[in-house]
């Protein structure tokens, strides 16, 4: 792989027959969108990036021939352990070159990753609550490194379109890649800024964990939903406060963070989603983020929940204000 690699069809194979045959992306948005990611790997400055993409290229040449992906009692396990005890070291190696790895957990070739998130967790919590995805096809804005993808195909959707503008978790799921083979689940470098506009009527988008790192949430509630079809279902995930005086707090820094903007109490959040036209809005879980959930690990050896929490009181964050509890809200486009 060259250090600025420009080829859209070995980055995302498949990408752009997906796009046209089971999206049904029309040709303009299309060529919009694939023009737009070939500019964005072309001109990427990312410091780190050529030791990824090394890193890449060890999985690919190490890895065993069968590329497959499973879920298997809740760990998303990716491809295969190499056939020798050298190769194997080679790979974990190569594995440890993408840290800090923070959703999962995950077994990549055959290397047990520990991640700071068990998003596993959150999965249980909204898997409860979504209808049956079978050929559904979805729209996930800031997916990581795409570990949701997964667990949506396996869960029966036909596909997912990811985006993420952090290049880490990209060439993560371009790992993954390696040992998924071709699963139907794109990661790609954008911004949900970026779709165009026509890009496809998703019967579902998810947005976990973004809206708070909006300076204008309503403006990505907008978003979200120009990109559902009619009837189409959003899956809403923010940090919520708990009942107090405040309607909402904009934090400076929150849990050692510079960039959440907005906080509201849950009926707040409900009204954003129904001053932007959603219909049938439901908070269906509410949850306080526990230090087992959300911490430091082999795999992500920074700080983590329990070092943005105070001390004596995990009720609360450093700097004072609510520990992090975050919402799943579902509601219907149906303009
Ligand atoms: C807290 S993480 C949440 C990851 C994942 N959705 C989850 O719930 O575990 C937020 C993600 O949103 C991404 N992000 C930030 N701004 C974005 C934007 N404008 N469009 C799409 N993704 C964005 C970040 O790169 C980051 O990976």
């Amino acid at each position: 792989m060259s250090d600025k690699p420009a080829d859209i069809d070995t980055l995302h194979p498949g990408l752009s027959d997906w796009l046209q045959h089971t999206l049904s992306c029309d040709d303009v948005a299309r060529e919009k969108l694939l023009a737009l990611l070939q500019q964005r790997w072309q001109q990427h400055n990312h410091g780190d990036m050529p030791r990824w993409q090394q890193a890449i290229q060890t999985l690919s040449r190490c890895r065993g021939k069968a590329q497959r992906w499973r879920v298997d009692d809740d760990l998303l396990v990716l491809g295969k352990a190499a056939s020798s005890a050298g190769q194997q070291m080679l790979l974990e190696q190569a594995l440890r070159e993408l840290m800090p790895w923070r959703k999962g957990p995950l077994r990549l070739h055959g290397v047990d990753i520990d991640t700071e998130w068990r998003s596993d967790w959150k999965w249980q919590r909204l898997q409860a609550h979504l209808p049956k995805l079978s050929g559904h096809k979805v729209l996930d804005v800031g997916a990581g490194n795409g570990y949701f993808g997964y667990r949506l195909l396996a869960a029966g959707a036909a596909g997912v379109l990811a985006v993420d503008p952090t290049w880490l978790f990209v060439m993560q799921h371009q790992a993954m890649q390696t040992a998924a083979g071709a699963a139907d689940n794109w990661v790609l470098p954008l911004r949900l800024e970026d779709l165009p506009d026509s890009v496809g009527g998703f019967d579902m988008v998810m947005s976990l964990g973004v809206l708070y790192h909006r300076r204008d949430p309503l403006a990505h509630l907008h978003r979200l939903k120009q990109h559902l079809r009619p009837g189409g279902l959003l899956v809403l995930e923010t940090f919520v406060l708990p009942p107090g005086d405040d309607l909402e707090i904009s934090p400076r820094r929150y849990a050692r963070m510079g960039n959440v903007h907005r906080i509201p109490q849950p009926p707040l959040l409900r009204q954003w989603l129904q001053d932007t036209g959603f219909s049938n809005v439901r908070m269906v879980d509410i949850n306080r983020t526990s230090v087992q959930e959300q911490r430091r690990t082999d795999w992500m050896q920074f700080e983590s929940l329990a070092e943005a929490l105070d001390q004596y009181n995990h009720a609360l964050t450093v700097e004072g204000l609510p520990a992090p509890r975050r919402a799943i809200m579902l509601a219907r486009q149906n303009s």
